[in-house]
């Protein structure tokens, strides 16, 4: 049986005997898996770990600043770098969802590299890798480690990639990662958080991106999520967003004739992605959702609640 206090020392030998005095660079993506590999990098060789936060512009209402804090927080030695505009621009104008994809793969790669350029000396790359990911090679693709496998072949390698790898937590599937995590203290808030995809809100807006969009979205999901957390339903579900549609529908406001944005929500309940439920959510919850979204929400008039399940829908609608 897996035993977290064992493993957290064992793998903090096996870093430090690797390492030695040398420098680790490690981007981290606000999830729980690269979370858990700095804090076992940071244990090991300290401020010897250099981690970069990249915010592409993408991330939930308010999520960037709150994350770096609760990095710097506890103790890692982590630089953020807004690179939002960035990612806007490489944006601008697809609505292919495989092209925004790509798009931001790449404006995560030359972001990174940029940063990783500033440091000397940097022997390591530090990765969240998991066992899962090595085993189906292809882990949806985004997190700061996929974003970099599945663009390893496109074009000249970047320089970071010339770099040794190491990536502590790739024998654990996610539920040790999470007991390793509790191990070492970290925040169960920060543990329990709901899958998030790399290229983010980018894939729940239909169609081209733009920051106004970016913004209604942050929103409304703001809206879901901390209502789910209020009504006791967060933990109860696997993953849950908003999505915004690229379509206008009919609505009245007070006497006046509106003409505004639809907003879907999904909630699914699944254990590794692969297959996934809706969530009958209580109609009552659902009820107030959809009010406090239309009445605070400037630009939206109409929510609608995904009831597809996984397969023949997928989770992310693009
Ligand atoms: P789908 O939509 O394929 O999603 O049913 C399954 C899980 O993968 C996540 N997902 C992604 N994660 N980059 C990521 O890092 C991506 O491009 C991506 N696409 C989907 C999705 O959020 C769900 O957890």
């Amino acid at each position: 049986t897996f035993t977290p206090n064992a493993f957290v020392e064992e793998v903090i030998a096996d870093m430090k005997a690797k390492i030695g005095n040398d420098k680790v660079v490690l981007g981290l993506s606000g999830g729980v898996d690269s979370t858990v590999a700095a804090v076992i990098l940071n244990k090991a060789i300290g401020d010897n770990l250099y981690c970069i936060f990249v915010n592409n512009g993408l991330l939930r209402k308010n999520e960037f600043q709150n994350v770096l804090d609760q990095y710097k927080g506890m103790g890692l030695n982590v630089k953020g770098v807004d690179a939002s505009q960035r990612f806007y621009d490489a944006l601008a104008g697809l609505d292919d969802p495989e092209a925004k994809r790509k798009a931001i793969g790449n404006a995560f790669i030359e972001v990174f590299d940029a940063e990783a350029h500033l440091l000397t000396d940097v022997k390591f790359l530090g990765q969240g890798t998991i066992y899962p990911d090595v085993i189906e090679s292809v882990s949806a693709t985004g997190g700061p480690s996929a974003t970099i496998k599945s663009h390893h072949n496109v074009g000249g390698l970047p320089d970071f990639m010339k770099l040794q790898i190491v990536e502590p937590l790739r024998m654990l599937f996610k539920d040790e990662v999470r007991r390793v995590g509790a191990t070492l203290g970290i925040d169960s808030e920060l543990l329990g958080r709901h899958p998030f995809p790399g290229p983010g809100l980018a894939i729940r807006i239909l169609g081209d991106i733009t920051p106004e969009k970016v913004a209604i979205l942050q929103e409304v999901d703001a809206v879901f999520i901390n209502g789910l957390k209020e009504h006791g339903l967060y933990d109860k579900v696997w993953q849950a967003g908003a999505i915004l549609l690229p379509v206008n529908s009919v609505g009245v406001m007070g006497d006046e004739r509106t003409y505004e944005k639809v907003v879907a929500l999904r909630a699914v309940e699944s254990t590794d992605g692969m297959t996934a439920d809706w969530v009958h959510l209580p109609y009552e919850f659902l009820q107030k959702i959809s009010n406090d979204i239309i009445n605070n929400v400037r630009g939206v008039n109409r929510v609608v609640y995904d009831i597809s399940s996984k397969p023949p829908a997928t989770i992310e609608w693009e």
